[in-house]
């Protein structure tokens, strides 16, 4: 690991915020040192300005700030409802160019840095794709040998990077919190791609894509989590998102896995297996974060058989159900290798997604006039209160816009109805609910559904 990093875990999850669009300070989130090492105590911020605390008066309503991406607490719902329908029009728009870089470049002559403290293929890779699509160029600054080593601090290096031109870090940081961190010392968008235990939104959209792709809808679906919850930002990102969207969340894994609360309603935790894949649409299953798991990681073999997931497991599911993994795979820990191969597991559609998603939130970020037509937006992101003035908000609105959206565009109406049809042939699938094994605890669920 890069000197002056130190990973962190934090305590239970924050919950949505109460007004979307407004920048909510997480529960416990551990603070940032000059040096880039994390500190037990909030930010202190020094330099450019910062995004205003709870008791901040508001911002002007036309006050400009970088459209940055920290997490899904933060993201409005008309922004949310934005990013999804960019996401689809890219997919779309690269599956009938077979994936040829959109013309004319809707991100000419910009540039993009990718700033990563911790390893990454997919994520890393895809935004650099991405990147190439939209016609910027992406640059990489490589950690392991910048000036990083030489105990450069997060900032320098963060205003090292605006200085050098960049219109937009990608950041991936051990640190939860560091990209909320990064946006308030930048004058760039931030778009963050893993901080430590707190949220990685992109791939929380990556995965909604996917799942929409497949089952054309969210709502109402349920979808099982499972593995190494307390220690995923995934998994934390995608509840929020999938829950705000209308679906049910289940969280499942070891008791010393799971977080101490659901982060919002519409979440459900336990630690039976059988319980969360019972008629589940969508199985998801988290990587073990072994680099978080110091002196704490569970017997494998123990966790195999307990929360792995193999043919027996699926069978639980809905027989049209997906099998998703944000990658990388314990092949036989987390998966068995023969669900690997099972038509029903899309893990290579989620790295296809997450090009598609990572265009679309490069492009909110960096050329946020809503396209074919659509009014511009005097403000965005976290700090932009317009949306919440135009839009309701709350699950129900995101939903409605999804739905909008689903219904206008053909092909994504068509996957739904297959799916739906497919379901029906399957008979409804009514499982009945398993015995858990001795000692489970009863589920926890959020309050408010
Ligand atoms: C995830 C990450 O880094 O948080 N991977 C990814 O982005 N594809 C999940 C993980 O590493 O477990």
């Amino acid at each position: 690991m890069p000197a002056g990093t130190t990973p962190q875990s934090v305590g239970p999850a924050a919950g949505l915020p109460q007004r979307p669009g407004v920048l909510t300070p997480v529960a416990k989130t551990v603070g940032v040192t000059e040096a880039g090492g994390a500190v037990d105590r909030p930010f202190h911020l020094r330099g450019r300005s910062t995004s205003p605390g709870p008791s901040a008066p508001a911002q002007s309503r036309f006050a400009r700030r970088p459209r940055s991406l920290t997490g899904i607490a933060t993201l409005s719902t008309p922004d949310l409802a934005d990013v999804l329908s960019r996401a689809r029009r890219m997919l779309a728009a690269l599956e009938r160019s077979g994936g040829r870089p959109l013309a004319p470049a809707p991100l000419a002559g910009r540039r993009i840095v990718t700033l990563f403290y911790e390893n990454s293929t997919r994520t890393a890779q895809s935004f650099h794709v991405a990147a190439h699509l939209l016609g910027a160029a992406a640059f990489d600054l490589p950690v392991a040998r910048s000036s990083v080593q030489k105990g450069e601090s997060l900032r320098d290096t963060l205003r090292t990077c605006e200085a050098l031109g960049f219109d937009a870090v990608i950041l991936r940081h051990p640190v939860t919190g560091a990209a909320a961190y990064a946006a308030a010392v930048l004058g760039v968008p931030v778009i963050n791609a893993g901080d430590g235990t707190g949220e990685h939104p992109t791939q929380a959209l990556l995965d909604a894509l996917t799942i929409l792709r497949h089952k054309g809808r969210l709502a109402g679906l349920k979808v099982a989590i499972v593995g190494d919850v307390r220690h995923s930002r995934v998994a934390r990102s995608n509840a929020l998102l999938l829950a705000r969207l209308g679906a049910e969340v289940w969280l499942c894994g070891p008791p010393g896995l799971l977080p101490a609360a659901p982060p919002c309603p519409g979440v459900t935790i336990t630690p039976c297996l059988d319980e969360a894949l019972d008629a589940a649409d969508v199985v998801m299953a988290l990587r073990i974060q072994r680099e978080r798991l110091a002196g704490v990681l569970p017997d494998l073999g123990e966790y195999r058989r307990g929360w792995g997931i193999g043919p027996r497991q699926l069978e639980r599911a809905r027989p049209d159900a997906i099998l998703m993994h944000p990658g990388p795979v314990n092949r036989g820990i987390e998966l068995d290798p023969a669900v690997m191969d099972d038509p029903r597991c899309v893990v290579e559609d989620q790295v296809r997604c997450g090009v598609a998603a990572r265009m679309a939130v490069l492009e909110w970020a960096l050329r946020p006039v809503r396209p074919e037509g659509a009014k511009d937006e005097p403000a965005g992101g976290e700090d932009g209160p317009a949306g919440d003035e135009d839009e309701p908000s709350g699950s129900g609105a995101a939903e409605r816009l999804v739905a909008d959206e689903r219904a206008a565009e053909a092909p994504w109406a068509a996957a739904g109805q297959r799916a739906e049809s497919h379901r029906a042939e399957a008979g409804g699938v009514a499982v009945a609910p398993p015995e858990c094994a001795a000692g489970a605890r009863r589920p926890v669920v959020a309050n408010g559904r």
